[in-house]
């Protein structure tokens, strides 16, 4: 599973409602104008069997879960989706865009629900064995962000429902993630306008080599 292949795995990763979904799409866009192949993915989900576990994990009370089973949960989906969606679109040589990865994990279950760091790792390195070739860290204030996501409705509150401070816990946690990793991390300053964000995401792939 850990075979690079000839593709480009890209993750989007940030606060409930910083806008990874839009951005993502006018990411794939890009990428498609440049005449790659893409495909936009999510986490918790993106293959039927993890799209089954992604409801366990996101409907329902914040208590439903404790941390460590959160953590077993979220594994499971992503060796899934790893296995079914991810590695075989990249074996193709195509450009994968996935909302959410195993910096999620780091964040909300280690940093914000208390997992140790070292079993979020560890899972990660026996199961995953597959890191990004770039992760776009969007950095929002959490207030500005859950209103986004207040505003968009649905039944997948679950994590929003930690509260306020959880949130601006898993900000700290991901702006860490991001500087203690630059290879492979951008922290995007995803505050405002969507078309600014936009272009500035643009910057930072183009940078790296990945569109022209
Ligand atoms: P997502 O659909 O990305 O929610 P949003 O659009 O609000 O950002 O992810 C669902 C929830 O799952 C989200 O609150 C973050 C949480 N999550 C974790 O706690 N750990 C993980 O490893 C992942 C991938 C997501």
């Amino acid at each position: 599973m850990s075979g690079a292949g000839a593709g480009v795995f890209i993750t989007l990763e940030g606060v409930d409602g910083a806008g990874k979904t839009t951005q993502l799409r006018r990411l794939a866009a890009a990428f498609a104008a440049a005449g790659r192949a893409v495909i936009e993915t999510r986490e918790p989900g993106g293959s039927p069997g993890a799209e089954t576990i992604r409801r366990l994990l996101v409907e329902g009370e914040p208590g439903r879960w404790s941390a460590e089973t959160e953590l077993l949960l979220f594994t499971a989906a992503r060796r899934d989706h790893l296995e079914r969606t991810v590695a075989p679109a990249l074996a193709a040589g195509a450009v994968v865009l996935c909302d959410r990865f195993v910096d999620s994990t780091r964040a909300y279950q280690a940093a914000g629900r208390g997992v140790a760091r070292r079993m979020v790792d560890d899972l990660h390195a026996a199961f995953i064995a597959r890191d990004p070739d770039l992760t776009l860290v969007l950095d929002v204030d959490p207030a500005e962000a859950l209103a986004r996501g207040a505003a968009r409705g649905g039944g997948e509150a679950r994590f929003e429902g930690f509260g306020l401070s959880f949130q601006q816990g898993l900000r700290a946690a991901f702006r860490a993630i991001a500087e203690a990793d630059p290879d492979r991390c951008a922290l995007i300053d995803a505050a405002g306008d969507p078309e600014a964000v936009a272009a500035r995401i643009r910057a930072a792939v183009a940078d790296r080599g990945f569109l022209p």
